[in-house]
């Protein structure tokens, strides 16, 4: 008690002294908040709470050290409250030990609201990156918030898996997300994207359990594929999967002059997947929609259900383009409900009729597809 009070009057000096030694000073002088900062550390004195003039000093002392180690320190040191969104943003800048450290400073005081704001926004790069990031912090609050993710239908499948991943790069995520599994908690549409993730645990335990629970997509030889670690290792014969390809996958993606035009082209689409990229679209094909092939169901008035993506929009109409290629227009006041799909429009389970060889030679195929 003694010695706090002591302190706090030695600080209280400290800071009239600071303060008022040398008027001819700018009023703001970095090297004079400098000194404070110092001072206060010394002292041991970093609850500035009650002090508005330490306080500033602090702040501005902060604020010219922004997004270094020592802004981060101080931060903790201070228990300053008033840069949230600062950390916020350095934990979105990614990589490095002190992006992590600024999300742990929000985490251990349990700061969730800044980073709710992110993951409520429209901006789907900043949400895959902060749940990375949150994955990493690897504590349990950060485990919480990811799994509350991956259970909420209100998040799409293409978010949902990345939490999956960002769970799954713990050893005690992988536990988190087990326990989803055995409990039947987990989303039907994160199984394959989950199974990959468990399947190659590095813990066998891990990976014997999920075993018991998931599986991999089986081809038409009725053998569960390897996961996706392994597929991508295969060696394919491009000659064959382009056979694949046209009898198969030409329905809806036009190539060169033959197939159907509906699903995107993929002209290019090796520059743009790597190979494991280009398994999960074929073996998990809702857990990443391309833009703009967001699938709708209309139903009119007449009970005739439409399925496709909107081509065009008006007040008073709507295109949509159907498998088959073929785009029909509906008035607007002929639609009874209009329905934003949550699966992708290309099929789930086209492995199935294909040997598992042929879906590698597949994949060697598309990757061969570039500029
Ligand atoms: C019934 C139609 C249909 C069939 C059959 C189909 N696709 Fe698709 N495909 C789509 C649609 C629609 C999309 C866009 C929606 C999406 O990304 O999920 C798509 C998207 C894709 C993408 C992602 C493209 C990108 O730019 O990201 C790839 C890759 C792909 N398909 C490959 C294939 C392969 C390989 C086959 C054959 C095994 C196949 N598709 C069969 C309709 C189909």
């Amino acid at each position: 008690m003694q010695s706090s009070r002591f302190r706090k009057a030695v600080t209280f000096s400290v800071g009239v002294f600071l303060f008022f030694q040398d008027k001819s000073h700018a009023e703001h002088d970095p090297a004079r908040d400098t000194l404070i900062v110092e001072t206060l550390i010394r002292l041991d004195k970093t609850d500035v709470e009650d002090n508005e003039k330490l306080k500033s000093a602090v702040l501005r002392h902060l604020d010219t050290n922004e997004g270094t180690e020592r802004y981060i320190d101080l931060i903790q040191k201070f228990s300053i409250h008033d840069r949230d969104n600062k950390l916020v943003e350095l934990a979105l800048k990614g990589a490095g030990p002190l992006s992590v450290q600024a999300l742990k400073i929000l985490l251990n005081r349990k700061a969730i609201q800044p980073l709710e704001g992110v993951f409520q926004g429209t901006d789907d790069e900043k949400k895959a990156v902060l749940i990375r990031q949150l994955g990493f912090a690897n504590t349990d609050t950060a485990r919480e918030m990811i799994a509350g993710f991956i259970t909420d239908k209100k998040y799409n499948t293409s978010f949902r898996s990345k939490a999956a991943e960002a769970l799954a790069s713990t050893p005690k995520g992988q536990r988190q997300i087990l326990e989803l599994v055995k409990n039947k908690t987990l989303p039907d549409d994160l199984h394959f994207a989950v199974a990959n993730l468990l399947l190659t645990s590095t813990d066998a335990s891990i990976q014997q359990e999920a075993s018991m629970h998931l599986k991999l997509p089986q081809t038409l030889d009725n053998k569960p594929l390897p996961p996706l670690t392994e597929l991508v290792e295969m060696k394919g014969d491009a000659t064959n999967g382009k056979k694949v390809f046209s009898t198969i996958c030409a329905a809806c993606h036009k190539l060169g002059d033959t197939g159907i035009e509906f699903g995107p082209s993929l002209a290019e689409i090796g520059n743009k997947l790597a190979k494991d990229g280009l398994y999960s679209s074929i073996l998990d094909p809702s857990a990443a929609v391309s833009h703009g092939f967001d699938g709708y169901i209309l139903n009119t008035n007449d009970d005739d259900i439409a399925m496709g993506y909107v081509v065009s929009e008006t007040k008073e109409d709507i295109t949509l383009k159907m498998a088959g290629g073929i785009s029909s227009t509906f008035k607007n006041a002929d639609i009874k409900t209009k329905k934003k799909m949550e699966v992708s429009l290309m099929p789930a389970n086209l492995q199935m009729a294909m040997k598992r060889q042929d879906l590698i030679d597949l994949v060697e195929f598309l990757t061969t597809l570039k500029k």
